[in-house]
């Protein structure tokens, strides 16, 4: 789904940048261009980056898990 209109950048985008390590809207916005021309994207932007991280640290907890069971 598009979430930035103006600069074409989807959820998948978002989520890519977030496991690329990248940490906050304003560098979101640095590598790929959301919220640069109206801003109107920013709050779902910025819901997606943070849903995304929590998603990176579930995968994180989970397999630490693992590699304590074993
Ligand atoms: S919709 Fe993202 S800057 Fe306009």
């Amino acid at each position: 789904m598009y979430v930035c209109i103006c600069n074409g950048v989807t959820d998948r985008d978002i989520a890519a940048a977030a496991a690329a390590g990248c940490a906050g809207v304003h560098e979101l916005t640095m590598r790929t261009g959301c919220g640069a021309t109206c801003g109107s994207c920013v709050d779902m932007a910025a819901d997606l980056l943070a849903q995304a991280h929590g998603r990176r640290e579930s995968e994180v907890v989970a397999l630490s898990d693992i590699a304590c069971a074993a």
